[in-house]
């Protein structure tokens, strides 16, 4: 079995932090020696060290998911809302009344399932980055995931609130998405670097981008505050993936993008009622 050991060995790449680990065992050194099918084959021996994980990353890596999953995110923008979504529209209408925006006890419902979705993509948001941030060894995409991670933060404030304000509930299977985003994150960003780790982010962002389209067809006409958010939302993503492209991102091979889309299918429709 390997084991974390502290030390304060030189590092090639110091770390942002002062506590290093190494995946390390007793005596002896690891090594990666193959990436197979999509597997990490480990095998230690004299001569080389695995790259140092760092003990800060990590931290923050467990922070992010408890914060994600069991406390109330807090938002650094203000939720969009339905006046700031009419003034740039040049229709010139006036803002909708009260009775034009309440919603009926049905239309409430698919609300709450649509926004339940969303917070979902939301959590899986935070995982995803957090993942590929911990992988990578580039201080500079580190600091670019970040701040994408911190406009998801925004995302997961707005959905959950908009949930509270419904009368609905996020999905009990958050935990569940959390870690699956996470290992694909991380799993990525290790096994095939920052290029391909980035190609995931651009490969995601597109399909929320076109999955949140499909909610402004399917929400509730009058449900204009989530369509507020949703409409925000939306800018954000097409930032976040053209973030990721401008910074080196490779395109996904074709099966990959399927899979990730029955992957984020077969989530939806869970997260949908569950
Ligand atoms: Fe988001
Ligand atoms: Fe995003």
């Amino acid at each position: 079995m390997f084991t974390y050991s502290q030390t304060t060995e030189t590092l090639s790449q110091p770390p942002l932090g002062k506590l290093c680990l190494f995946h390390q065992r007793t005596g002896h050194s690891a090594k990666k020696i193959t990436l197979k099918q999509g597997y990490l084959l480990l095998e230690h021996n004299k001569r080389a060290k695995l790259p140092p994980m760092n003990a800060d990353a990590l931290i923050l890596a467990a922070d992010s998911a408890l914060r994600t999953l069991f406390a109330t995110s807090r938002a650094s923008r203000a939720m969009p809302v339905p006046s700031q979504q009419l003034s740039q529209q040049p229709d010139g209408l006036s803002a909708p009344t009260q009775a034009q925006t309440s919603l009926t006890e049905t239309e409430k419902a698919l609300s709450g399932a649509l926004m339940r979705v969303n917070h979902v993509g939301e959590v899986c948001a935070q995982a995803l980055y957090t993942g590929q941030a911990l992988a990578s060894q580039n201080p500079a995409l580190r600091q670019k995931l970040d701040a994408a991670c911190r406009e998801e933060t925004d995302h997961l404030a707005w959905t959950l609130e908009r949930l509270n304000q419904l009368n609905s509930r996020p999905s009990l299977l958050n935990p569940l998405w959390y870690a699956g985003a996470f290992a694909i994150g991380y799993g990525a960003g290790k096994l095939g670097g920052d290029k391909l780790s980035l190609g995931f982010v651009v490969e995601t962002e597109n399909q929320v981008e076109a999955h949140l389209a499909s909610h402004m067809t399917h929400l509730p006409a009058n449900d204009l505050a989530s369509r507020a958010i949703v409409s925000q939302m939306r800018l954000d993503e097409m930032a976040h993936a053209r973030m990721a492209q401008k910074e080196g991102a490779v395109e996904l091979p074709e099966p990959v993008k399927r899979l990730m889309g029955a992957a984020a299918k077969l989530m939806t429709r869970v997260a949908h009622h569950v």
